[in-house]
Formats: C-alpha cells, sequence, structure tokens
C-alpha cells in the first residue's frame, strides 16, 4: 500500500511543521534594523530618514525617477490613479482576473472598472484590450499574475497608440522581468503591495513608482499631505497651493514597516535567483504530470514566482479541484490552495451590484455576472497555487512528489463521488 494516497488513509508524501514557505524571513539583523528604527523615528511626517532611504532604493532598483511609500498596495493604486486624474465617468480597462483590489480604489474616484479577460497565463488579453477601448479610455491597467509579467510590448503599443496611460500593478512581481526590464518601469505609473507574503514585504505597505514629475506631486498629494508636499513641491508650481491639505487623505507607510521592507530588499535579487531556479526544477519535473498544466513563461520573461500556479485538467482527472486539493492536503502539501479573493472580479457583488455601496454608479453600469470571461472563470476553477521557496529542502521536491502521486493516482478518487 505504499502508493496509497494519504486521503484514503496512506501515507502522507511529507510532515512538515508550518509555514512550509516562511516569508518575510526574519533574521537578527532585520530585528536590528526594525529596533534601531523604533528607537529612531516612528512618525517621519517628511521625506527623511528610513523613507527617504527606501524611496531611493526602491527607484533605483526599478530604474525610475520617483518612488513614494505607502500604507498599502490598495492605498499605492488609489494615489496612481488620482495623480493620472481618473475621474468622472472615465473608463480604465481593468483585468477581469486579478485580486480586487487593482480595480477597487476607481470606484472611490467615480472612474469606471472595465473587465477584460485574461490569457492563458492569467493575465490581461492584450486584444481584448484593444476591443474594450472607447472615446471615455483613459488608462489600461494590468497585473503582471503570480509574478509572471504580462505582454508588455503589445499592451504598451496599444496605450501609446491610443494615448492611453498604462498603470502596473506589479503587487505579485517585484523585479521580475521582461526583456531585461524590471517590470513597474514600463507604464506611465506603477503601484506594488508589500505585504505579508509579496515578493518584497514590509509586513503591510506599497508603493507607487512613476518617472513623470506632475504624477509625483500628485501621487504625494494624495496620501501624503502637509510637510512632505510643502517641502518637495516647489514653491513657484501650481499645485503647491495644496500642499498642506493636499487632497485630504493620509496613506503615509510605518517606519518601522519601511525598515522591514529595507532589510528585505537588500536579500530580494538573490531570493528571486533562488525561486526561479527552484521554481524551473519543480516545473521540469511536473512537466509530464497526467491532467496538470503548468505555466509555459515565454522567451525573455523572468517571473519572481510570487505563487506557481497550476492547472488541473478535470476531464482528465476525473474529480472537481476541490477534491484534488483535500487530497494534496492529505499529502501534507498544506500550503496548495485555490485562490479565493484574487478571482474573476464579475463574481464579487461590487462589480454585479456596486449601487449597494457606490450609490453614485450610474444606472447603465454593465451589471457584470458570472460566464461573461469564460478564460478567467476556466483558469480561476482549475487552479490551484503554492508559493515557491527560494532554498533547498524538503519543500520543493515534498510538493513535486505529492502532486504527481495524486494526480497519478487520481481515478482512486473518483471511487469517492
Ligand atoms: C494584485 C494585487 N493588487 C493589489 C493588492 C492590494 O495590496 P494590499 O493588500 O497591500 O493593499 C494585492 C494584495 O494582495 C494584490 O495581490
Amino acid at each position: 500500500m505504499t502508493h496509497a494516497l494519504a486521503f484514503h488513509g496512506g501515507t502522507p508524501v511529507i510532515d512538515l511543521p508550518l509555514p512550509h514557505v516562511p516569508w518575510p524571513l526574519v533574521d537578527d539583523v532585520t530585528i536590528a534594523a526594525v529596533t534601531t528604527q523604533l528607537l529612531t523615528a516612528t512618525s517621519i511626517p517628511d521625506r527623511s530618514g528610513v523613507i527617504a532611504d527606501l524611496e531611493d532604493r526602491l527607484a533605483e532598483y526599478f530604474g525610475v525617477r520617483y518612488a513614494v511609500l505607502a500604507s498599502s498596495g490598495t492605498a499605492a493604486l488609489h494615489s496612481a490613479y488620482a495623480a493620472l486624474g481618473l475621474g468622472d465617468g472615465d473608463e480604465v480597462i481593468v483585468p477581469a482576473y486579478t485580486f480586487h483590489a487593482t480595480a477597487t480604489p476607481l470606484f472611490h474616484l467615480r472612474a469606471r472598472p472595465v473587465l477584460v479577460d485574461c490569457d492563458l497565463l492569467g493575465n490581461i488579453d492584450p486584444k481584448m484590450v484593444e476591443a474594450a477601448i472607447t472615446p471615455a479610455t483613459k488608462a489600461i491597467v494590468v497585473t503582471h499574475m503570480w509574478g509572471v509579467p504580462a505582454q508588455l510590448e503589445r499592451l504598451v503599443a496599444i496605450a501609446d497608440s491610443h494615448g492611453l496611460d498604462l498603470v502596473e500593478d506589479g503587487s505579485h512581481a517585484h523585479g521580475a522581468t521582461y526583456d531585461g526590464r524590471k517590470v513597474g518601469s514600463f507604464g506611465k505609473a506603477a503601484a506594488f503591495s508589500m505585504n505579508g507574503p509579496k515578493p518584497l514585504s514590509a509586513g503591510e505597505g506599497g508603493f507607487v513608482l512613476t518617472d513623470d514629475e506632475e504624477t509625483y506631486y500628485r501621487t504625494l498629494l494624495h496620501g501624503q499631505y502637509n510637510k512632505r508636499c510643502r517641502t518637495e513641491i516647489p514653491k513657484d508650481h501650481p499645485l503647491s497651493a495644496y500642499a498642506v491639505t493636499g487632497m485630504g487623505l493620509k496613506l503615509r507607510i510605518h517606519p518601522l514597516a519601511a525598515a522591514l521592507a529595507s532589510d528585505q530588499l537588500d536579500h530580494l535579487d538573490a531570493r528571486l535567483v533562488g525561486r526561479r531556479r527552484i521554481a524551473d526544477r519543480m516545473l521540469a519535473d511536473l512537466r509530464d504530470v497526467p491532467g496538470l498544466g503548468i505555466p509555459e513563461v515565454p522567451d525573455g520573461i523572468e517571473p519572481s514566482w510570487y505563487a506557481l500556479a497550476l492547472t488541473l485538467d478535470v476531464a482528465e482527472i476525473g474529480v472537481d479541484p476541490g477534491i484534488a486539493l483535500r487530497a494534496l492536503h492529505a499529502e501534507g502539501l498544506l500550503e496548495i490552495d485555490q485562490p479565493g479573493s484574487t478571482r474573476p472580479m464579475n463574481e464579487h457583488a461590487l462589480f454585479s451590484r456596486p449601487e449597494g455601496l457606490f450609490p453614485q454608479v450610474g444606472g447603465d453600469w454593465p451589471r457584470y455576472r458570472e460566464g461573461q470571461f469564460p478564460n478567467a472563470e476556466r483558469l480561476h476553477r482549475t487552479t490551484v497555487k503554492f508559493p515557491v521557496p527560494h532554498d533547498d529542502g524538503p519543500v520543493a521536491d515534498g510538493y513535486v512528489r505529492g502532486i504527481t502521486k495524486v494526480l497519478t493516482h487520481a481515478h482512486l478518487l473518483q471511487e469517492d463521488l
């Protein structure tokens, strides 16, 4: 019975304490950095100390002129959209398949998210972007799903040829590259989350990137009012009149979170190299497993592998992905999950009935509903994902063995139906 599935009482492939992929990684140097910050400054209203240092390092890392830290990725997206002047009635093309915060700040600006279906990697499909452009379109938003860069060359060309702003949500993809260039440097603005499991983690935090001076000043005015705006927006600039109040929101990162992120940034590239090596090995080992779809990453792309997303071919394995997931968990692969809140956004009440929370949304709202985004919906129903370790150890090989075991014996699961 060595091959008996653990789901049926067999021996699990691994029995490892959680978390299997701890993140962010904290060592003595991290603790010293955060403790030093605690004793130095816990409120930084201007651009100084750890805030200035980290922003300078982020701007250099991504190869852009400006970085502005924020309290979260959601806040960073909100500030970026406000800074680009998106507002009343403007249509903004967003991926149908993403975490909802990619789009939800647009409701607060009275701009209108227009959902567009995805390609096989879960990234917004440039063909469908082009078809969704109308005279009211002002911007295109792209998320690099699970850390695999989207089709940027085509998206940049579409945005340029229609005079639209491209905005990148890089929350899964810190350090991922497209044709050798870091994602986050392709759009007019980019926003990144640095919450818990993100490739660059502050625990909670985010940032905006831009090369554009006006977008930079407006990002500051949206979420970093008073001292920072007063010291950074030149007195002779027309926007300096608003420096004290800004747009009224305060979305600063906590300095302790900035200290944590700064420590993590020291290791980001080395850890990405490790993740890529392990992800490549796992994908090679999993390539021929029956019923399993692996991401086919095009040449010229270096993912950050925020997560390895695999698809289950329901017809071939003969059971619902939820049952396969239970069998994978039984084998001890406890960090595999089916994405929950990251799902086709047409399935959220906010996108089908926004008026319950945003009464100002007009009667011509498209009333998104299930079935409208077949690629996103199919991908979502069939995807399982897990975090990728950056170093050798029992996790990567155990996950490969467990996935292989469950899928090569999936026919046995059918008997439980
Ligand atoms: C693609 C994407 N965008 C935005 C966000 C929001 O970031 P935060 O949780 O830092 O507000 C997340 C967070 O999970 C995300 O995955």
